[in-house]
């Protein structure tokens, strides 16, 4: 854990050690010039989807949210943003195409972007604005196990939004840092939800990983699954070419 008051550096000052796992927040609704420089980086099949969205400022969203993990994949390689090699896994997880050790997964929700990067492990993050208009719609029967229903149902009404979204990024960074997208069934594994309690992941694979919350906006849910035991988080939030420590956690929480 970093103490003090929140610093400011340079993407690719910062340095990524074995034991650790660094977040990364950043806003997606960037101004004219950053998403010039941003689109920059992105390569021609990454300019392709960005042209195909509907609505420009999603169009936008994805090439801020693509040229960000680009930089910061290039500060910890220590190479230009778009000298940077994607590729996608059997079930869609990307990765760096030569394996240099680094690992990172990314996730949006309305204008939000998380990035989660660390050495030798595994990781998976998520974030969903929390809308209590999504939230009971038959999604938790459709995709929640048993003893997550029961455990949402069980709380006071005021919190049930929250409770579900935890539940939601807790089961998608699960499967995130698996990287097995939707081949894992989604109510075959159980995460608890009760918001400020502690995050408990019960799958068969549950002593090779930690959950994490994030501290985001109110109206966010985040989480961070990480392989490993005891790894300390540290988070910055982007704001252009510097960077800013948000927060900066080192807590695992009980399993
Ligand atoms: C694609 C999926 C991995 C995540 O989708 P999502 O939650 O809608 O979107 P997120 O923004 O969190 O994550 C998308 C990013 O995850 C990464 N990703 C894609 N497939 C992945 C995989 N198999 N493993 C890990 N990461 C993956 C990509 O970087 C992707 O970004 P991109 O679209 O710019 O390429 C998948 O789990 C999915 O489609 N989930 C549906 C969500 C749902 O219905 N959940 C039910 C409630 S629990």
């Amino acid at each position: 854990m970093s103490d003090g008051p929140p610093q400011t550096a340079n993407i690719g000052e910062i340095p990524l050690h074995a034991d650790e796992v660094h977040v990364w927040q950043a806003s997606l609704d960037a101004d004219p010039a950053a998403i010039e420089r941003l689109f920059g980086y992105l390569s021609p099949v990454e300019r392709e989807q960005a042209a195909r969205f509907l609505s420009p400022k999603d169009g936008n969203r994805f090439a801020v949210c693509r040229g960000i993990l680009r930089e910061l994949l290039g500060g910890y390689l220590r190479c230009p943003a778009s000298d940077v090699c994607l590729e996608v896994g059997a079930r869609g997880k990307p990765a760096l195409r030569v394996d240099a050790g680094l690992r990172f997964n990314v996730s949006n929700s309305q204008g939000v972007a998380l990035y989660a990067f660390a050495l030798g492990r595994e990781v998976g993050v998520d974030i969903e604005k929390i809308r209590p208009e999504v939230a009971f719609q038959g999604i938790e029967d459709r995709y929640f196990s048993p003893r997550e229903r029961q455990e949402l149902r069980n709380l006071p009404e005021k919190l049930r939004p929250e409770g579900f979204f935890l539940c939601w990024t807790r089961k998608e960074a699960y499967i995130k840092a698996r990287g097995d997208g939707l081949y894992l069934p989604l109510d075959s594994f159980d995460v608890s939800l009760t918001p400020g309690e502690p995050a408990v992941l019960n799958s068969q694979d549950r002593d090779r990983w930690s959950v994490y919350p994030l501290p985001l906006r109110p109206d966010f849910a985040g989480s961070l699954v990480v392989e490993g035991d005891k790894i300390p988080v540290r988070m910055w939030e982007v704001s252009g070419y510097a960077v800013e420590t948000l927060e900066v956690s080192d807590q695992r929480l009980p399993e």
